[in-house]
């Protein structure tokens, strides 16, 4: 099925040059002015740029190339901005702050270039949302891209123009913190949830008004870090690079991405930041990016410490010439430092610096900033507080959670049969944990947490008691720790610790019930959050198992960004809800699904493995020798994961049936309906995500024994059936082959399957001719 959304059909709306070109110095005069509605015209663009370019002095150029850091105030940086020697900044979050800044560049340089700000919004400003795997877990790219509107809208109302987000690495190996990041295992998924996230920042096209410009990162292959250690070298077969690396960043491109952001790691020996190939080659030539290249930060600098670069001069020039537009540096660039000295010396050319530079201008003047450089203060407060966004929020909580495993229906909860109540857990009391990471410009005091939704929702005939029973932490610190709002909490003594172990388990003994949240904390996944374990950290499993020795009825609820050991819960805890790291409203949510308001039906965007010795665990693998042993790799456990790709129950039950294909034969350019029926079996409403599998028998390469290539998430009421179809393009069947080192489409036999997860086994076969 075709997922991308052009950028140019959009462009093609546009009836003429909306915005004339104006000198820049004049229309710079003018402040909070309303932005175009309609996108600009290329060739305006193009020629409004350039019309700046020949007025700026090669300092002025790669100072546009040169983005910094600020924390704080900004001050030390605006002499920096008022010479015209940076044309970006990030990090900065508020509205007078960054108003300040923008009059130092607009009214303080030669120019009046405005600055782009920057920042992380990956899944929220204010209101914060599901982490992005969370999101990827509701298999709905209309509500991701809901979200991410929220948050552009709220970022851009702020003075953000620009987020470093999506992130779009493919992740097939969990100890690797930054899964929380992106949408797991699957090229498919991946692809559906870059589109989403572009179109929800960008909104329609770049510069639509209230949206943000969107940077797909980090290019390319950084989530095969070696080990799962983040930032360790990543070494990717060019057929694993095309299939499944690739896809999410191709999805974006198409999809009118305004920026790229190049890895940190060395990409089979060179490294990204460096690297012709994927920055020039890949990215521009072949797949026509019009945008500019972003490096992470610091990378530039850091290609002389990969060994890559001679010293800084010479990592810039690398920088440059493989493609990388502005460079993301801390205090200084390589860029700023060298680059003039490097064109004296003739060893870059004023026509490399103007290539370079105006696709930063473009997209300055797409986005109207020479029109409208500052925000309305008054206006950012009223937007980044509206209680819609609150409520979307929520929505989006509940559709990410995915209900892992429910025995004997405990769930949803009888509220009249629970009257006393054990909220055990180090996270259910924690707004960091209930927000995770990336998160730094939120009202920590208004996010809600597990414990202080069921104490709101509760009738005052239930009795609550909460202990944390343990506490947990990392062992080494995260870089990040300074950055967040995290409370510091003193660390238990021994003595206090078996109190307070004791203490939870004691709540639990006189409760009705038990409801444990249990997790990571939100610096335990994410940057510099790799880990060699996929254990519950701390005491928690201990504590699940003392819990669950009282005999209680226990509510385990996950709070983390990636799959942890849970293989003894998977057969001893009654019911299991994966929550993710939630978001500002993630307590309501979760209570809300725990009593039945709402319904779970997200599914895994990655196969859970059943231990860290079976990592990397992902369902699409190839088939290869001795495929009856498959699921028994291992001498002493399946091979198989714990839960599958694709996996999530519902309080409803469904059932599939009638697959049918429009016919058992075609051309290998012609494309297949396919259509099933699906049926909520039960007396409640539930969500089903009906999701499609093929696979190729035989052909110029082995292939993967089933891949994603089709899901749609069907509401369902009791006892309704629903037909979905799906089409099969020509493009579902190509694949990238090292044998030809071409795209194929092979003629060959294929199995179809339709089902609710990975595992699915309603079955047809069709055949293409040449
Ligand atoms: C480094 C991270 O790798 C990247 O994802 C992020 O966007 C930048 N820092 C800026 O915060």
């Amino acid at each position: 099925m075709k997922l991308s959304w052009h950028f140019s059909s959009f462009l093609s709306l546009s009836l003429t040059a909306s915005v004339c070109v104006l000198p820049v110095w004049v229309v710079a005069q003018s402040s909070v002015a309303p932005r175009a509605l309609t996108p600009l015209s290329d060739s305006a663009v193009v020629k409004r740029a350039n019309s700046l370019l020949n007025q700026m002095t090669s300092d002025e150029k790669i100072g546009q190339m040169s983005q910094i850091f600020i924390f704080g105030s900004g001050q030390i940086a605006e002499e920096r901005i008022r010479a015209g020697q940076l044309g970006s900044v990030l990090f900065m979050t508020d509205p007078a702050l960054i108003n300040r800044l923008q009059h130092a560049a607009v009214d303080g340089s030669r120019l009046h270039i405005p600055l782009l700000f920057g920042l992380d919004v990956i899944h929220g400003f204010r209101t914060i949302f599901p982490v992005p795997i969370g999101m990827a877990a509701s298999w709905d790219p209309s509500m991701v891209a809901k979200a991410q509107s929220v948050a552009a809208e709220e970022a851009r109302a702020a003075g953000v123009h620009w987020t470093f987000g999506p992130m779009l690495d493919i992740t097939r190996d969990p100890r690797w913190g930054r899964i929380v990041e992106g949408a797991g295992e699957d090229p498919y998924l991946g692809s559906a949830m870059a589109v989403a996230q572009v179109r929800g920042f960008q909104g329609p096209y770049l510069g639509a008004p209230n949206h943000i410009v969107a940077d797909a990162k980090h290019f390319a292959g950084y989530g095969a870090a070696e080990g799962g250690r983040d930032y360790d070298a990543a070494d990717i077969s060019d057929d694993q690079l095309w299939n499944v690396y690739f896809p999410p960043f191709k999805s974006a491109v198409d999809a009118g991405v305004g920026t790229v952001m190049s890895a940190y790691m060395d990409l089979n020996g060179i490294p990204a930041t460096g690297n012709r190939w994927l920055l020039r080659d890949v990215l521009r030539d072949q797949w026509h990016f019009k945008g500019f290249v972003v490096s992470d930060a610091m990378a530039v600098d850091h290609l002389t410490n990969q060994g890559f670069a001679k010293d800084p001069q010479d990592a810039a020039l690398r920088a440059i010439n493989a493609g990388v537009n502005m460079e993301m540096g801390i205090g200084k660039t390589d860029y700023g430092t060298t680059l003039p000295e490097s064109l004296k010396a003739g060893r870059i050319t004023v026509r490399q610096l103007d290539d370079a530079v105006r696709p930063i201008i473009e997209t300055k003047i797409r986005l109207g900033l020479f029109e409208s450089p500052y925000v309305d203060e008054a206006l950012a407060n009223h937007v980044l507080n509206d209680p819609d966004h609150r409520a979307e929020a929520m929505h989006s909580a509940e559709r990410s959670s995915v209900l892992l495993r429910n025995e004997g229906g405990l769930l949803p909860l009888q509220a009249s049969r629970y009257k006393s109540i054990a909220v055990l857990g180090p996270l259910a009391d924690s707004d960091n944990d209930t927000t995770g990471s990336w998160v730094f410009a939120n009202d920590p005091g208004e996010t809600v947490t597990v414990l202080q939704a069921l104490e709101r929702q509760a009738g005052s005939e239930t009795h609550i008691e909460y202990a944390p029973g343990v506490q947990i932490a990392r062992t080494f610190p995260s870089p990040f720790d300074g950055i967040t709002k995290v409370k510091k909490q003193a660390a238990w003594s021994e003595s206090q610790a078996a109190e307070e172990f004791a203490k939870a388990v004691q709540i639990a003994q006189h409760s009705d019930i038990a409801i444990m949240i249990l997790g990571e904390a939100q610096n335990m996944s994410g940057e510099s959050a790799s880990r060699s374990s996929l254990d519950l950290p701390g005491k928690q499993e201990q504590l699940l198992e003392a819990v669950i020795a009282t005999g209680k009825p226990v509510v385990l609820v996950l709070l983390n960004g990636r799959p942890l050991d849970i293989s003894w819960a998977s057969e001893h805890v009654p019911a299991i809800l994966e929550a993710w790291y939630p978001g500002s409203q993630g307590g309501n949510a979760i209570v809300n699904l725990l009593y039945g308001k709402a319904v779970p039906g997200g599914k895994l965007p990655f196969s859970w493995p059943r231990d860290v010795g079976q990592v990397p665990i992902f369902y699409a693998h190839n088939t290869t020798h001795a495929p009856q042993t498959q699921s028994k790799r291992y001498w002493e456990e399946e091979s198989t994961p714990l839960y599958p790709f694709g996996f999530g129950l519902s309080y409803a039950t469904f059932s599939f049936s009638n697959l049918r294909l429009s016919k058992p034969e075609l051309k290998v350019n012609e494309s297949l309906d396919v259509s099933v029926d699906v049926e909520n079996t039960s007396d409640v409403p539930g969500d089903q995500v009906v999701q499609l599998y093929l696979h190729q028998r035989f052909g110029t390469n082995s292939r993967p024994v089933r891949e994603l290539k089709g899901f749609r998430r069907v509401p369902l009421s009791p006892h309704e059936r629903k037909t979905v179809q799906f089409s099969l393009g020509k493009e579902d069947r190509a694949y990238w082959s090292a044998a030809t080192k071409s795209w194929v489409n092979d003629v060959s036999q294929f199995d179809v399957w339709v089902g609710g997860d990975s595992t699915a086994t309603l079955h047809e076969t069709f055949a293409t001719i040449p």
